[in-house]
């Protein structure tokens, strides 16, 4: 039988992983949305690419019939306002809090056994969102952020070396925001670590324009945010763990003591494989990485206790 992905939120991000797993043929793709005609509509024009794409996934949007999700493996979760320019992704909390509670419940009816990926901004706390709101074991609420971040971190480690990307590997750990952890050490170029490629000049620079990648865009964008990028991360984690990869990725991920964080959704490697984020790879960090990352945490920790005050 042929696997499912449901796909909540038929804006930019949404759909563009809707094409990106049908192209892949990874699964059939359910497309969710509030607006109507929208996911149908980008649905069936997904559809009509099929034969030149030469893809047999099935594409089916529809507006607030959430049936649509039973049998899914994954859900994804796109639904949200995005981030306009002067916002920062904390602004998004409340209204994205809200969006996110309303689907959970749904998808937790529906489809009980799915393993859910979050995209929607502010990340980390929107995992927090959707882990108290559905009940699931926190192996099957993962988020995406960290496979973005470190994409981005490789595109310009490339881009400065005038290399391939295919020769690079990141870790950006953390929360996906200003706080987010960078990790030069165990990012490398054919297997050589970049501190012995790049000065630490240099570095710091990329590091600047990582933690920054997401504001650039919408600087360019003015009328949204990064979508692409954002689509193929996350198309990345569904594959892994719809191939039973066990491939270690950078995921945001529940905490109950490793790194010394207790009770927290944050960034760390994580082996995603069928059963959702398997295991969480603990690291060995310096003074400074782990200060890093306990300011990051604790700056997603003052996100969930906004949300618990905002109620
Ligand atoms: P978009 O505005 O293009 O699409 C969002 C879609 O969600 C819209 O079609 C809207 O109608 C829909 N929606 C709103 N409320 C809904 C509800 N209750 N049920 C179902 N659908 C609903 O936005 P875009 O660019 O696709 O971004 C989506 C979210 O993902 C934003 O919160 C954005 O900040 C976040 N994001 C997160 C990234 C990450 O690294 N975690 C990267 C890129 C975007
Ligand atoms: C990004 O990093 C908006 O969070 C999104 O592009």
């Amino acid at each position: 039988m042929r696997k499912k992905v449901t796909v909540i939120g038929a804006g930019n991000v949404g759909a563009t992983v809707a094409m990106r797993i049908a192209e892949k043929e990874l699964a059939d793709v359910a497309l969710i949305d509030i607006l109507e005609g929208v996911p149908a509509g980008k649905a069936l024009d997904l559809t009509e690419a099929a034969p030149i794409e030469t893809h047999d996934s099935k594409i089916i949007g529809v507006t607030n019939d959430y049936s649509l999700a039973k049998g899914s493996e994954i859900v994804i979760v796109t639904a949200g306002i995005p981030r306009k320019p002067g916002m920062s992704r904390d602004d998004l909390l409340t209204t994205n809090a809200g969006i996110m509670k309303s689907v959970i419940k749904e998808i937790a009816t529906v489809a009980p056994d799915a393993i859910l990926i979050i995209v929607s901004n502010p990340l980390d706390a929107m995992c927090h969102v959707a882990f108290d709101t559905s009940g699931f074991d926190k192996k099957r609420v993962i988020g995406m952020a960290g496979v973005l971040d470190s994409a981005r971190f490789r595109a310009f480690i490339a881009m400065e070396l005038n290399v391939s990307v295919e020769n690079t590997h990141a870790f950006v750990l953390g929360a996906h925001g200003d706080t987010m952890v960078p990790l030069p050490r165990y990012s490398t170029v054919a297997g050589i670590p970049i501190t012995e490629l790049i000065s630490a000049e240099r570095i710091e620079a990329i590091i600047e324009r990582t933690r920054n990648g997401g504001g650039e865009i919408v600087g360019l964008l003015k009328t949204g945010s990064a979508f692409y990028a954002p689509a193929s991360a996350a198309t990345e984690m569904a594959e892994a763990i719809l191939k039973d990869k066990k491939k270690i990725l950078p995921c945001v991920t529940y905490l109950q003591g490793e790194y010394g964080i207790h009770n927290l959704f944050i960034g760390v490697p994580v082996k995603l494989g069928s059963a959702g984020a398997e295991e969480i790879v603990e690291i060995k960090l310096t003074d400074d990485e782990n200060e890093s990352l306990q300011r990051s945490a604790q700056a997603v920790q003052g996100l969930v206790d906004d949300l618990k005050r905002l109620g």
